[in-house]
């Protein structure tokens, strides 16, 4: 052997050194050995769940704060399939919040396995679904607090409740992950969000997500978020919001969605802010958005409330809200679903989504406060309904000053000259 070889394998003995392999034992909790070894490899190491095990995942797994660690998931992960099981770990004081957790640090990846075989995490959310149990649900990932951080090649099956959530970090990568939180029954996938954006700098693309909320939401403080080039089905739009609630002071900005399908969603493009909130969403872009049989391709609302508290608040003019500044929709082709329909998240009457007025062929409502609101505009909209007939929009004059680049009105969709270019 030429010394130059020794050289390298002894470089690449030093790399896999650092390699964890988690261990399993059948018919156990494989996540005690896993916590017990972490804090041995918190930096530079890799953690790998391996290829060819089916590991138990019966407790939550906190990560500590990691520097230069890779988390792969190359075997399959499960949660527990017994509810009351699940419910009473969600519901004690001890709980983090998520089934898998980070706490924070800088270089993490979460990355998943091309191998379409291996790297599913299974949630068993159709039990959940079947029952309508919405008690204590096991949230999913917490990508909490990280700087410079990729998630990538994950795999979702099934998973219970909302699925990443980037809270507090700060230049992240997030793509090619799979969400399947879609149901074989008629019980629906309630709020399995995929991509949870909070925090500075982040990148969504190449994401494939199968759900029953929101596909991306932007939460508040977020800044620099771009979502682009993914397929999203049967969910609740791209949205962001909601913003505040309960008086909060919200702070958005710098966003772009483009290349995105959305097919049998709910909603398109989304933006919800409660009444009463403070603070302001600025810069906000929805370009190139394909839409398949989508009720509400484009749906803004400066007056989301909870149906299940009382009627919806009025705005008095004595209250603050949230005020929305420069946001574009522009080059929107598709088939709004206006045929009756109950969406599978409708279990009032009318449901929480219904609008006042609204006769399922709005391509955009615009359901704003007076003086809150300013270059707003749509164009470039290319909309056809399912039953031919002519697609119409929801807006009301009063509440803006600009040209939304259609006749702003309760009537027939009919571009004006911002609308066109
Ligand atoms: C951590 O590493 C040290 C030093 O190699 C070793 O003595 C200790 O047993 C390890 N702890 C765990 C929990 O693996
Ligand atoms: C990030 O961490 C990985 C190990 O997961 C390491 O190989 C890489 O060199 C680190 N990058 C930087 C810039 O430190
Ligand atoms: C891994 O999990 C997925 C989803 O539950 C399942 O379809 C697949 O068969 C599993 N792979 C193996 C090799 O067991
Ligand atoms: C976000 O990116 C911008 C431009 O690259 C950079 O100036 C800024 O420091 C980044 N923010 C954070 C919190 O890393
Ligand atoms: C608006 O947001 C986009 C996308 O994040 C960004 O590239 C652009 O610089 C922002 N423009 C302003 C005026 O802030
Ligand atoms: C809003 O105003 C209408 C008409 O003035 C009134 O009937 C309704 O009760 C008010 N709703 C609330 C929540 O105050
Ligand atoms: C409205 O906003 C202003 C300025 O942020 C604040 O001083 C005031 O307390 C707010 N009013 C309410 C009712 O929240
Ligand atoms: C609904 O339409 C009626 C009749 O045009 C109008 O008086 C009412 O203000 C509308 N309601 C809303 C919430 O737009």
């Amino acid at each position: 052997m030429s010394r130059l070889c020794q050289l390298l394998l002894i470089a690449t003995y030093a790399v896999a050194a650092k390699v964890f392999e988690v261990p399993h034992a059948p018919g156990q909790d494989d996540t005690p050995a896993l916590l017990a070894a972490l804090p041995n490899f918190t930096s530079d190491a890799t953690i790998l769940f391996k290829k060819g095990v089916s590991y138990n995942i019966l407790t939550p797994i906190v990560f500590p704060v990691l520097n230069n660690v890779e988390v792969r998931i190359e075997g399959n992960l499960t949660y527990p399939s017994d509810i009351p099981t699940v419910q009473a770990i969600v519901g004690s004081s001890s709980f983090s919040g998520a089934w898998f957790s980070f706490s924070g640090g800088n270089n993490v990846t979460l990355r998943g396995t091309t191998d379409p075989k291996w790297g599913w995490v299974d949630g068993h959310g159709q039990a959940w679904w079947d029952a309508m149990q919405q008690v204590n649900r096991p949230h999913g990932w917490a990508f909490k607090k990280i700087n410079n951080g990729v998630i990538r090649d994950m795999k979702l099956w099934k998973p219970v409740a909302w699925s990443f959530s980037t809270s507090g970090s700060t230049n992240l990568h997030a793509f090619n992950n799979k969400i399947v939180a879609v149901s074989n029954s008629k019980g629906f996938p309630f709020n399995t969000d995929g991509f949870s954006a909070g925090g500075t700098n982040m990148s969504f693309e190449n994401n494939w997500i199968q759900n029953g909320d929101d596909c991306i939401t932007v939460g508040n403080g977020a800044k620099n978020i771009h979502f682009r080039n993914s397929y999203c089905e049967g969910g609740h739009g791209l949205s962001i919001g909601s913003l505040g609630k309960g008086g909060q002071v919200a702070d958005v900005q710098n966003v772009l969605i483009e290349n995105v399908v959305m097919k049998d969603s709910l909603y398109g493009a989304r933006f919800k802010s409660w009444t009463g909130g403070n603070g302001l969403a600025r810069n906000i872009t929805w370009r190139n958005i394909a839409f398949i049989d989508v009720p509400f391709p484009i749906y803004i609302t400066q007056n989301y409330w909870d149906q299940g508290v009382g009627p919806q608040p009025n705005n008095t003019g004595t209250v603050n809200n949230t005020r929305i500044q420069d946001f574009v929709f522009e080059n929107f082709a598709g088939t709004i679903q206006d045929k009756p329909f109950v969406e599978g998240s409708c279990v009032s009457d009318p449901c929480w989504y219904a609008v006042t007025n609204a006769t399922g062929t709005e391509v955009a409502i615009f359901d704003l406060y007076p003086n809150t609101a300013s270059n707003i505009v749509a164009k470039r909209l290319f909309p056809r309904t399912q039953t031919g007939r002519p697609a119409t929009v929801l807006c009301d004059s009063a509440t803006i000053s600009t040209d939304v680049g259609f006749k702003c009105w309760d009537g027939k969709f009919v571009p004006t000259k911002a609308g066109l270019f």
